[in-house]
């Protein structure tokens, strides 16, 4: 595990509350917006769990406050919420969810899965953090299993791979957070190493400098373990 995960990890661990706020505060901005993004994120999670029964047995980790927990209830399914600082899981836990102390870099997946799903979290690994949590995940899932998650992608003129940032605006959090940016060959060259393939790879939102890679994998069935 990096010392850039370890350091991030204890930003969150201090700064939950004020990330979580800010957050709710920059959704509150233009409400109408954060439904369509909301709307899209539940049909992209529909379409990552396509054919799984209703009693598939799912994982998320990096859940923060567990807010995407709502949306697999929505599509009649269960997650496993989870995530490393307990800062975010006492946070869960009074909303009344059950999450799992979990380091996708340092502890052991509790089981086998049909889809694992992680938002906005593999930003904060460093390029060896980001294969070793690919690998585990890999590992982790069943024959057929998908992983849905996303990723940072840098486009604009600084072209970064890495960077420390602190935001000015409501994601302020007066601390600065590690943040990884991948290009779209050299990711895919890196998913397909393991063994995914790839079914569903988007690129939007963020800003001019950065784009989200939205993307959904599945673990093929032949290779069986
Ligand atoms: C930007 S927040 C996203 C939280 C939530 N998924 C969301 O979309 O609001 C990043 C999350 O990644 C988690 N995270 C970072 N490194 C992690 C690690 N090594 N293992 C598990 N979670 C990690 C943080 O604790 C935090 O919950």
């Amino acid at each position: 595990m990096s010392s850039e995960n370890q350091s991030t990890l204890e930003v969150y661990e201090r700064c939950a509350v004020s990330y979580l706020d800010g957050s709710a505060k920059h959704q509150q901005l233009c409400p109408e917006k954060e439904a369509k993004k909301r709307a899209w994120l539940k049909d992209f999670i529909r379409d990552g769990l396509a054919g799984l029964p209703k009693n598939a047995r799912l994982f998320e980790f990096g859940s923060g406050g567990g807010e995407d927990v709502e949306i697999f209830c929505e599509l009649g399914y269960q997650i496993t919420p989870s995530d490393a600082p307990d800062s975010f899981l006492d946070i869960m836990r009074k909303k009344g969810l059950n999450p799992l102390k979990f380091n996708i870099l340092t502890d052991e997946f509790p089981g086998q899965y049909d889809a694992i799903y992680s938002w906005r979290t593999l930003v904060h690994l460093t390029e060896d953090d980001t294969k070793l949590a690919l690998r585990k995940v890999y590992q982790a899932l069943k024959p057929g299993g998908r992983y849905i998650f996303n990723i940072l992608n840098t486009t604009g003129h600084n072209n970064l791979d890495e960077e420390w940032v602190d935001f000015d605006s409501d994601y302020h959090l007066g601390e600065k957070r590690y943040f990884k940016y991948w290009q779209k060959a050299t990711l895919l060259n890196l998913l397909q190493s393991i063994g995914f393939v790839p079914k569903r790879l988007e690129i939007g939102g963020g800003n001019d400098s950065q784009r989200w890679f939205y993307i959904i994998v599945e673990k093929p069935e032949e290779n069986r373990e």
